[in-house]
């Protein structure tokens, strides 16, 4: 099939990549210059595990090339599919700013001879069907098909999804939507537009509440006595509950959970309908970020006000550079209104970001340069450059009081016990365990996110 995946961001880079590897004749539509470039030299311009190199090799099948303009590129050779991946941010109030949907849609509705338009952008309840009733001739090729990748793992997600969802008014597109998923083995939910649209959104939701419920789990196991990695680890057993999305941290803060459930509770509130559970999880994914100056307060009280603080990783994943939500936006900003001074280091964030998104923040290049005089290291990002650091090192490099606040549980207790350090992190985690030899089905050492549960 010759395709069009117009916006070329993580999503549509993703799929042009995927799509081109099956064979599809594909062109990438961007409208933004410098993507444009970037994406015509073969560099990815967004960072995704093996991204770069599946698409040095679609561009080598001769299947895939890019273009600013999808009417222009229709008018050349016509599509028999337009696939709409541009984004939907959240606006003002929390609501999904559709402008960028709409302005396609208007270049699509044009273009002849009719191409079957699939539309994979997460959007409110009723956008298609607004759509649809606007543009009745759309009825028998049009679908709405929502994609549920996790940046990190997109390509692999993209070729082996959980499950197809496809809302549409008419079957007549559905044969050409099989074509886009030969090969692909995973239930199908074939529904009307407005549900598939719901699904995305419940999905997300569903999500974010287990991990909201998790940090609220860890604020009720802040005692000694209270291990939150084994108390998770014991629920996430429970097959009907799964360890996915359970691991405390500072709240939710990738490009998909904040905006989405924003856009759905803005959604149900304009309609009057209450969304307890939501509101719930989006508060106290709003206060897990506070936790961290909280902390920094209950171990240096006011001499944090003179504080040196190293910050240790700016991402809220090490495998995604989708800044847009991560939870050291909230983080640092508050660090620099009530420390000293406030280091940064992150090992590929480059300085003029963090000094653009952080004024006030001091870039350094190296982990131990970071921590070296710092009263306090703050880890925001599980980079592996943390996790396996010499710890009983960094400790002395620290000055007194020589805190350490874990925002991602990442650092396994055995790794500090007996360092001259105050050890904090997401609920409690006791630094002595059990004595005594292990079990059957003991891990080795407790942990916090055991391999299912990306
Ligand atoms: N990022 C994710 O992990 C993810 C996962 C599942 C679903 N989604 C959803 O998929 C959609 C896309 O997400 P994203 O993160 O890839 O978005 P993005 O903001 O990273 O990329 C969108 C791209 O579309 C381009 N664009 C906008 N209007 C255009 C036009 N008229 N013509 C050509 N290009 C245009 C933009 O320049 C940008 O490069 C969103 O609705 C998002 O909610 C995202």
């Amino acid at each position: 099939m010759r395709i069009a995946v117009v916006g070329q961001g993580y999503v549509g880079v993703t799929g042009a990549v995927a799509l081109a590897q099956q064979g599809h004749r594909v062109i990438g539509i961007e409208q933004d210059a410098a993507r444009l470039r970037s994406l015509t030299a073969g560099r990815a311009p967004v960072f995704e595990p093996g991204l770069q190199e599946e698409l040095s090799r679609a561009l080598g099948t001769g299947n895939l090339r890019f273009a600013p303009d999808v009417v222009a590129a229709h008018a050349e050779a016509p599509f028999d599919l337009v696939m709409i991946t541009v984004g939907t941010p959240a606006g003002p109030a929390g609501e999904a700013d559709l402008r960028q949907v709409a302005a396609v849609l208007r270049d699509v509705v044009t273009l002849r001879p009719d191409p079957c338009v699939v539309l994979k952008s997460t959007v409110p309840p009723g956008t298609s069907d607004g759509l649809l009733d606007a543009h009745p001739e759309l009825r028998d090729r049009y679908a709405y098909n929502p994609e549920f990748l996790n940046q990190g793992s997109a390509l692999e997600d993209w070729t082996a999804p959980s499950r197809v969802v496809v809302g549409v008014r008419s079957r007549r597109p559905l044969p050409l939507l099989r074509r886009l998923y030969e090969g692909v083995t995973c239930p199908w939910v074939v529904t009307t537009p407005g549900s598939a649209e719901m699904t995305k959104y419940a999905s997300n939701a569903f999500l974010a509440m287990k991990i909201s419920f998790a940090n609220e789990i860890a604020r009720l196991c802040s005692g000694p006595e209270l291990d939150i990695d084994h108390v998770m680890r014991g629920v996430g057993c429970d097959p009907r509950i799964g360890h996915a999305f359970l691991q405390p941290g500072l709240g939710f803060g990738d490009s998909c959970l904040p905006k989405d459930t924003a856009a759905l509770a803005r959604w149900a509130a304009d309609r009057a309908l209450p969304t307890p559970l939501l509101d719930a999880a989006i508060a106290v994914n709003a206060a897990q970020p506070r936790l961290v100056p909280e902390l920094l307060h209950q171990e240096l009280g006011s001499a944090l006000r003179d504080a040196v603080i190293a910050v240790l990783g700016v991402r809220y994943e090490p495998w995604s550079d989708d800044l847009r939500a991560a939870p050291s936006r909230a983080v640092v900003p508050r660090l620099l209104a009530e420390a000293g001074l406030v280091r940064v280091w992150d090992p590929a964030t480059p300085p003029e970001l963090i000094t653009r998104l952080f004024p006030g923040a001091v870039p350094v290049p190296d982990l131990p340069g970071a921590v070296r005089g710092a009263h306090a290291a703050v880890i925001l990002t599980e980079w592996p450059e943390t996790v396996e650091a010499d710890w009983p090192v960094l400790a002395t490099e620290l000055a007194a009081p020589r805190v350490v606040v874990d925002g991602k549980n990442c650092l396994t207790p055995a790794r500090l016990a007996g360092l001259p350090v105050v050890y904090r992190c997401i609920g409690g985690r006791p630094l002595a365990p059990p004595t005594g030899p292990k079990g059957p089905g003991e891990p080795g050492e407790p942990t916090a996110q055991p391999e299912e549960a990306r």
